[in-house]
C-alpha cells in the first residue's frame, strides 16, 4: 500500500518526504487556501518540485466540463509529476467522465476524484482515470460504511484488471486509515498530523525512555569504576 500526504503544506511535506514514507502528494482548492498557497500557478509549481518525481495531485477549478478540460491540460504543463484532478460531477450533476477520458487519451494522468460510491468507481474506471479518489470520511457523514465501499470497490477493480488506483482520502482518524489499509485500498492519502499519530505511542516513548535512562546509569557506573 502507497502513503500519499494530502497536504499542501510545504514545511510537513518536506519532513514527511525525508522519512521515506511518502509516495505522492494529494491537493484539493480548500487544502491549497488553508495552508496558504493562493496563487495556483506558483504553488502548483513549487510543490510539484519539491516532491518530483513522485506524483501530485492538483484539482482543476471550473464548473464547466469544456474549461475543465483546458485547466487540466494546463495543470499538466506545469509539471511532468502532476495529475489532474476531475471531479465525478460538477455542482449541477453533470458527469465529468468525458473530460478524464479525453485527457487520459492525452497521456495525462486523471485523479477521479469526489468518489463516494461504488457505482462513481465504476464509471471512473472505465473512463480511464489513472487514480480515483473515494472520500471516506463524507461517506461516513451520511451514514456509508467506507470500509465496505473501499473493499467493494477495489474487488471489482482488480477482478476486471482496471488499471485505476484506488486512493482512500477524506482520513478523519488514524482509524479511518487503519479501516482503509485492510479494506485493501491501493493508497491512502493522510493528512500529515495523522501520520505523526500513528507513529506514536506513550508506551513506546517510556521504553525509549528506559532504554535510554539504563544507558545512562551505566555510563556513569563505567565512570566511577
Ligand atoms: C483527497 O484527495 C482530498 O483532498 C481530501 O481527502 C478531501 O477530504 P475532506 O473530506 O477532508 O475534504
Amino acid at each position: 500500500m502507497q502513503i500519499f500526504l494530502d497536504s499542501a503544506d510545504t514545511r510537513e511535506i518536506e519532513k514527511w518526504l525525508n522519512s521515506g514514507l511518502i509516495d505522492g502528494v494529494t491537493t484539493n482548492p480548500s487544502i491549497m487556501y488553508r495552508d496558504g498557497l493562493l496563487d495556483l500557478r506558483e504553488g502548483t509549481q513549487q510543490l510539484a518540485s519539491l516532491i518530483t518525481p513522485l506524483p501530485l495531485s492538483i484539482e482543476v477549478v471550473s464548473n464547466d466540463p469544456e474549461e475543465m478540460y483546458l485547466q487540466g491540460r494546463e495543470l499538466a504543463s506545469w509539471g511532468d509529476n502532476i495529475v489532474v484532478k476531475i471531479p465525478q460531477v460538477n455542482m449541477d450533476g453533470v458527469p465529468c467522465y468525458g473530460v478524464m477520458h479525453r485527457l487520459e487519451e492525452e497521456g495525462i494522468r486523471i485523479n477521479a476524484t469526489v468518489a463516494l460510491s461504488l457505482s462513481q468507481v465504476i464509471l471512473s474506471a472505465k473512463a480511464g482515470a489513472s487514480y480515483i479518489s473515494l472520500f471516506a470520511g463524507r461517506i461516513a457523514d451520511e451514514g456509508g460504511n467506507a470500509g465496505e465501499v473501499v473493499a467493494d470497490a477495489v474487488d471489482w477493480v482488480e477482478r476486471w484488471q482496471y488499471k485505476s488506483r484506488l486512493i482512500v482520502g477524506s482520513i478523519r482518524s488514524v482509524g479511518d486509515v487503519l479501516q482503509a489499509a485492510l479494506a485493501g485500498a491501493h493508497i491512502v492519502t493522510i493528512p500529515p498530523q495523522f501520520v505523526a499519530k500513528m507513529a506514536d505511542h506513550q508506551y513506546s516513548r517510556e521504553t525509549v525512555k528506559q532504554f535510554l535512562d539504563d544507558a545512562n546509569k551505566a555510563a556513569k557506573a563505567r565512570q566511577t569504576g
